[in-house]
């Protein structure tokens, strides 16, 4: 009655004080590359989330925006998270601001990298984004081992081969590092939810496979408004998934790729990976270390994220006809990007 509905305006009042709500997680989230184009704004969204309480935005120290600006901008936000900035500079500095940044991180958002320019593919990024990976990855490594590693740099289907494999040499559990594969999912239930005159948040298209033309696989028959489209209309609904990051690396220009979209999709990963730290155990497809398809180590389907980061991952279902012969070519192309990334564990351990 009215004791009640008090509590809940002085917990409102409390809440907007910047005190700590006790229903809530306090972890702690670094965004590496948090002065770029995805860093940002996925650095403003995860400072919005209640289960943050210290942010570290770390970038270099020649990025468009210092982080201490990033930083001190978002900390005028009226939540209750503490934010800090760290410039990687001089090679000794680095070394301690990595440190201070990523202690005690509980969850590392990694969109550090190059973007893709019209006519290039993700694997062209591969070279010099595994180097950037590297050295976020073994930062991880030597000062938050535990920490779940959430890597959005392209292109994902060989990295997340790459450092996984790093993260096995070094006797630490290769389930840390998560391939961030989310704004596939974003793409499909949006572009369904236009077809189905549906609100977005109403569909759930799984996609599965990897994050790069044939191996983005979308399971349209596993949501229910999707399952309503005619199957004549698939391949095209498919194909407008698979080239959706391609069509915005178009219209951008030469002046990058999906950033908006992706802080958004990245943030809904971060926070499901929080909210399972925090005891509530769930869902979204990911790009992990995994048993669910023979000899394919590392794939995209549904994982859970639990108290220690992914807790388990979940096989693929069943699938229509269309999906099962797509299924085929999607692995195909995921095999040769996958061993990329393995020969480029095995060449720099
Ligand atoms: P951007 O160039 O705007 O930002 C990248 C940031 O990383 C820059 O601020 C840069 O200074 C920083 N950086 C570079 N090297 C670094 C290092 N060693 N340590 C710390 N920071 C470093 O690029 P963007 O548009 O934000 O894209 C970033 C990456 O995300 C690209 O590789 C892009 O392909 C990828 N991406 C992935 C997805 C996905 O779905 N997984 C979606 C979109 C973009
Ligand atoms: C995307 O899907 O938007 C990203 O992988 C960026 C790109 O290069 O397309």
């Amino acid at each position: 009655g009215a004791s009640a509905l008090w509590l809940s305006q002085e917990r409102q009042k409390a809440s907007h004080c910047g005190f700590f709500s006790p229903s809530k997680g306090n972890f702690k989230v670094c965004v590496c590359g948090g002065s770029g184009g995805i860093g940002q704004p996925l650095s403003l969204l995860m400072a919005l989330d209640d289960n943050v309480g210290e942010l570290s935005v770390y970038d270099l120290n020649i990025a468009m925006v210092p982080p201490a600006g990033v930083a001190a901008d978002l900390g005028h936000l009226e939540s209750k998270v503490q934010v800090r900035g760290y410039a990687k500079g001089l090679e000794e500095k680095a070394v301690d601001a990595l440190g201070d940044c990523l202690q005690g991180c509980d969850l590392v958002l990694v969109p550090a990298g190059m973007p893709r320019k019209p006519g290039q593919t993700r694997d062209d990024l591969f070279k010099i984004n595994a180097n950037i990976a590297k050295e976020v990855v073994e930062a991880c490594a030597k000062y938050c081992p535990n920490a779940v590693v959430a890597l959005i740099v392209n292109p994902v289907n060989s990295v997340v081969p790459a450092m996984a494999e790093l993260y096995k040499k070094k006797g630490l559990d290769p389930k840390k590092i998560v391939g961030v594969t989310t704004l596939d999912g974003v793409r499909a239930n949006k572009f369904v939810a236009e077809i189905a005159k549906e609100h977005p948040n109403n569909v759930n298209v799984p996609v599965i496979g990897g994050h790069a033309g044939v191996t983005i696989l979308p399971l349209f028959s596993q949501d229910k408004h999707a399952a309503k489209i005619p199957q004549a209309e698939i391949p095209a609904l498919d194909k407008h998934v698979q080239d959706a990051g391609t069509d915005v690396v178009n219209a951008k220009n030469g002046k990058g790729s999906a950033t908006l979209s992706m802080a958004y999709a990245g943030a809904r990963l971060g926070k499901a990976v929080l909210a399972g730290l925090a005891g509530t155990p769930t869902t979204e497809c990911a790009y992990v270390a995994s048993d669910v398809e023979k000899d394919f180590p590392y794939f995209t389907s549904k994982v859970t994220f639990g108290k220690t980061g992914v807790e388990k991952v979940h096989g693929i279902g069943s699938l229509s006809p269309y999906e099962a012969k797509r299924l085929e070519e999607a692995k195909a192309a995921l095999k040769k990007e996958i061993q990329s990334g393995l020969d480029y564990a095995a060449a720099n351990s």
